[in-house]
């Protein structure tokens, strides 16, 4: 990748940016003024039920488009490689993109974080479960399908859920779905549906007829279901559905016309890349079938679209977080920052097709769709998301001036802490507060134990500034480890072998 012109030359133009604004904007001073005088409250829990006013209309339709391992550089409004977004770019262009929005770096988490509105440090569900593991998004947080249907809506899930599936009571129609259609594991194959070479498909509570579905492209199913789903939706109530794809992630699998689109289009093009390419593709198409169906039943004017990524891309495939650094799994921006945007008629007409640079977090679209939905939340007591409706409908700047990406106590690295009396640095962790970010064991290394970078003057996360600036280093541990007081162990993540398909019928379902 590093030999193409266009990255080159990108590269150039970011550097002279770089440098500009180094030079004009006096950064180290006026970052230290706003650090010192505005950012820090250290009353503040970081908890929030922030109440807006957001767009004044009854309850829109909301649709939740997620995508699996789809990297900042991975969609036609930010590649620079040459991936074909058509669909997505023109509702991205049209509604509002989130450029400064974060998910967590890996899939559960961010799913875990993305229903409940909880951050995991208060959930426990701090890393990914594999099939069998006897864990799930604990039963007392409430998801926001339960808080939607609640309020009236109709609640739909089709695609990916990975919260959790050993007891009944964890499946996604137990936690608020009308209705689901997917699997319940974290990938599988995208023709057959299996994942370690048994069947993760189901229809609501049942396994899914395999015969029906075995061959049919997971992409192209998803999309016809939920288009089921919105053709029999009557409109006397709302309805939040959430299309939650299996691609880009492994394996890297598309049906060949997708991969044929390619074949002169992408810069150091690989067979593998036109098939990454094309799986993206593919999902451009079934995100204009959904929406189309939206339009067809003359529901879309009142409807809010979201589109996230769940972390960014792998760094493995063939796929880019450029130009950030890090990947999936990490702490650095390759891993968090991914493509995300809203579309809605109801949003103002002077933020309809901008780019916000406004911070926003995962668990910001809890209290966000709640308040779209006119759901009561008022009971959730570890509510870590803000209510971001002013910011995205109307334009105003984001509540949020801290996010605390991860702080993973299971994560420490061997050797002596860099301070003394604060939060211990050899726990790998990333808090956000404007625009540093402090990182603790990002890279679960021996070397790397400590960076401060000013994400607005370095978003690539080239320059550590840690020794230049010790004393907002020194306050940001201060302030990890006052949220790391407040943090709960790992849940449980055992593996548990009564789990195993071979006692049921091939399938992965629920055991206990
Ligand atoms: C599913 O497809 C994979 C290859 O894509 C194959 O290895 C596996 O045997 C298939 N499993 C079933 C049950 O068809
Ligand atoms: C979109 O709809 C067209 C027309 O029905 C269909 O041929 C195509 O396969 C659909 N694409 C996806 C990704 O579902
Ligand atoms: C949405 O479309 C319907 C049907 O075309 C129309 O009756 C309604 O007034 C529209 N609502 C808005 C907010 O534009
Ligand atoms: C932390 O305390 C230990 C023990 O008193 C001392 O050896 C070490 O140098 C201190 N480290 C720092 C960074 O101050």
């Amino acid at each position: 990748m590093c030999e193409s012109p266009v990255y080159a030359s990108r590269l150039a133009l970011f550097t002279i940016i770089s440098l500009c604004s180094f030079v004009f904007s006096l950064y180290y001073w006026q970052s230290f003024y706003e650090y010192s005088h505005e950012i820090i409250k250290p009353d503040d829990n970081g908890l929030r039920a922030s109440v807006q006013n957001g767009p004044h209309t009854n309850q829109p339709n909301i649709l939740l488009i997620i995508t699996d391992d789809q990297g900042y550089n991975d969609i036609g409004y930010n590649s620079f490689y040459g991936i074909q977004t058509p669909v997505i770019d023109k509702l991205a262009n049209e509604g509002l993109i989130l450029d400064n929005y974060y998910v967590q770096p890996i899939c559960t988490p961010t799913r875990g974080q993305l229903y409940s509105g909880v951050h995991e440090i208060h959930t426990g569900l701090y890393t990914v479960i594999r099939p069998g593991h006897r864990v799930g998004l604990p039963l007392n947080f409430p998801t926001i399908a339960g808080k939607l249907k609640e309020a009236g809506y109709s609640t739909h899930l089709v695609g990916k859920w990975h919260l959790g599936y050993y007891t009944k009571r964890h499946l996604p129609t137990r936690r608020g779905f009308d209705s689901f259609f997917g699997l319940l594991n974290g990938h599988s194959n995208h023709f057959n549906y299996t994942v370690a070479q048994s069947y993760d498909l189901h229809e609501g509570e049942n396994n899914a007829d395999m015969a029906k579905y075995k061959g049919r492209y997971s992409t192209h199913l998803f999309a016809e279901k939920a288009i089921n789903i919105i053709n029999n939706h009557h409109g006397k109530n709302p309805l939040f559905l959430v299309v939650s794809f299996t691609a880009p992630h492994e394996p890297l699998q598309v049906p060949e016309k997708y991969k044929l689109m390619y074949e002169n289009l992408l810069i150091n093009t690989t067979p593998e890349k036109q098939t990454y390419a094309g799986m993206i593709s593919c999902v451009d198409e079934a995100v204009g079938n959904i929406t189309e169906a939206f339009k067809r039943k003359g529901f879309w004017n009142n409807t809010v679209m979201i589109y996230t990524s769940d972390n960014g891309a792998t760094g493995r495939m063939p796929n880019s977080n450029y130009p950030l650094r890090g990947h999936k799994g990490n702490v650095f921006e390759g891993g968090i920052k991914v493509p995300s945007f809203v579309h809605s008629n109801l949003m103002k007409t002077n933020v309809k097709g901008t780019i916000s640079k406004e911070l926003l977090h995962v668990t910001d679209w809890f209290p966000t769709l709640a308040g779209l939905g006119q759901a009561n939340i008022n009971d959730i007591k570890q509510l870590y998301g803000y209510d971001m409706r002013d910011t995205i409908f109307e334009g105003k700047k984001s509540p949020r001036t801290e996010i605390v990406h991860v702080i993973n106590p299971e994560r420490v690295q061997e050797g002596e802490p860099a301070y003394n009396n604060t939060f211990d640095s050899r726990i790998k962790s990333a808090l956000r507060q404007g625009d540093w970010k402090l990182l603790t064991n990002p890279s679960e290394k021996h070397e790397d134990t400590l960076f401060l970078f000013n994400i607005k003057d370095d978003p690539r996360e080239k320059h550590d500034l840690s020794q230049v600036h010790p004393h907002i280093v020194k306050k940001m541990l201060d302030r990890l480890e006052h949220h790391r007081r407040t943090a709960v162990p790992p849940l449980n993540y055992v593996r548990d072998e009564r789990c195993r398909p071979a006692l049921h019928n091939n399938f992965w379902v629920p055991w206990l």
